[in-house]
């Protein structure tokens, strides 16, 4: 008989195991940041935690995020307190590696991705090797992000590669895959992304489909021309020959509400001839990027729609609608606007493009996980998905709304993200899996971020454990540094 003793014993809860399968009444013991048995369990534990009355959950993966810097920086509470244990960095194309360090540093990446003190990594793999060093609070894993390849090697110029330029920029995505990368990532709306023709991303996608990587991009479009853009992400995937994510699929713009049925279509139709396709949401109606898009490409963002989230060098204007600040100046809104990106061209901004049944169908669909997209900036108002997205989902789409029941929600958050990025032993409550779990509240679950009041921890979260290790408790955060880096396919 093996010593049924635990380092930790979850005693009573309703367990849920992440693919789908419905909560059972189960004790969860972890030893050695493991899942060591699950069961009615009766063994030592060094600390017990009482579940009864809770739901215990595989720790949730945030598929999308920017906090490339942030996680070397900062504590990720704003991550952390929603029960995530997993982020997943390097998108929209944006990061800070690979990098020329002869270049001023990727556009906006202090800004968007959180500030990084001597980010020098020519590589994407050196950048990984300092994830994997660092006092991580949550694990992370990494895309490949082809902006910061497109700048690396081409600048801010508005023109295809030569032939060269396309080999070592295939050369940097390779050496990322080799590093343990999960993918390539685009971002083709922005700078310097978006001057690329879909020929260049099917050349680099190639590298990471023969190192087993996916294609994750923010597509080309996400209002008039939606359609269009999903099938080019399509073309990619097909002839680079790999499973393709959407991020944050939507429909922008009063005009095109209602197009996620056909976006949805396609992608379908797609499926049954034998591309995987998938997608990622956050359950919110409003957008956030850089304010500058709007000046550059409306997409329905009209100046009543359209809220100031940061401007360092107008506290004022934040949290402000630009009609309202045209207002205040006296200005018409176009000329608000300009004022502000003159003052700060980096700039953040939330609009309000979404018609609430696209986002319901969209985060319905079983295709779909949760990906928050949040903007870890430290000052101003950021848009409240970085503090809410998780708990937004169990609370307000799956309890109160029921577009949902609680075993698929959790499965959008755990095993389908999982799966979908080739990471090995997570995403389950598997014996033997990483003991990354959170207990929470199904009664009680509730995101609190609000648009004027964004940071603001979630409701009914009760213990989020990493890597077998109490990261928070209660609302409290620990000190806690369990989380890890975590490499394509690996047991890490
Ligand atoms: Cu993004
Ligand atoms: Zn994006």
């Amino acid at each position: 008989m093996p010593d049924p003793s635990f380092d930790l014993l979850i005693r009573g809860g309703t367990v849920y195991d992440g693919t789908g399968g419905q909560g059972v009444r189960a004790d969860l013991g972890l030893r050695d940041g493991r899942i060591a048995a699950i069961g009615a369990l009766d063994g030592k534990a060094q600390t017990v935690i009482n579940a009864s009355g809770l739901a215990v959950s595989p720790g949730f993966i945030d598929v999308h995020a920017h906090d490339d810097g942030a996680v070397l920086t900062t504590p990720m509470d704003f991550k952390l307190m929603q029960g995530v244990t997993t982020d997943i960095v390097g998108n929209c194309g944006a990061g800070i590696a690979p990098r020329d360090p002869a270049r001023p540093p990727f556009p906006g990446s202090e800004l968007v991705l959180g500030e990084v003190p001597d980010a020098r990594w020519e590589s994407f793999g050196e950048y990984m090797d300092a994830v994997g060093r660092a006092d991580l609070a949550i694990n992370v894993g990494c895309f490949v992000p082809h902006g910061a390849v497109r700048y690396k090697h081409l600048g801010l110029d508005r023109r295809p590669p030569d032939v060269g330029e396309l080999a070592a920029m295939s050369e940097d995505v390779a050496g990322g895959m080799a590093a343990g990368a999960l993918g390539l990532s685009t971002g083709l709306i922005y700078p310097p992304g978006a001057f690329a023709e879909t020929e260049e991303i099917i050349e680099l996608a190639k590298a990471a489909a023969s190192a087993g990587g996916i294609y994750m991009s923010h597509i080309r479009d996400e209002a008039d021309y939606l359609l269009d853009a999903v099938a080019e992400a399509i073309r990619i995937g097909r002839e680079a020959g790999l499973p393709v994510e959407i991020s944050h699929h939507k429909s922008s713009g009063e005009a095109n509400y209602g197009m996620t049925k056909d976006s949805i279509a396609l992608i379908e139709e797609e499926r049954a001839g034998g591309l995987d396709v998938t997608w990622d949401a956050y359950p919110y109606t409003a957008a956030s990027t850089l304010l500058a898009v709007m000046a550059r490409r409306p997409e329905g963002a009209t100046a009543d729609v359209v809220m100031v989230a940061s401007v360092a060098k107008h506290r004022e204007y934040e949290g402000k609608m630009i009609n309202e600040i045209a207002a205040m100046l006296g200005v018409d809104p176009e000329a608000a606007l300009a004022q502000v990106l003159a003052d700060e061209p980096m700039a953040t901004g939330i609009f309000f493009v979404m018609d609430e049944e696209d986002v319901r169908r969209v985060l319905a669909h079983p295709l779909c996980m949760i990906g928050s997209d949040g903007i870890p900036s430290r000052t101003g108002k950021p848009h409240p998905r970085l503090y809410g997205t998780f708990p937004r989902v169990l609370g307000e789409y799956c309890r109160d709304q029921k577009l949902f029941p609680l075993e698929e929600a959790i499965r959008k958050m755990t095993s389908l993200p999982a799966r979908r990025m080739n990471l090995r032993d997570r995403g389950e409550l598997r014996e033997g899996f990483a003991a990354d779990v959170v207990v929470f509240d199904t009664a009680l679950i509730a995101d609190r971020a609000t648009y004027q009041e964004p940071r603001q921890y979630p409701a009914g979260i009760e213990y989020v454990i990493v890597n077998g290790q109490i990261a928070a408790e209660r609302g409290k955060q620990k000190t806690t540094r369990a989380g890890r880096l975590l490499r394509r396919n690996e047991r890490n």
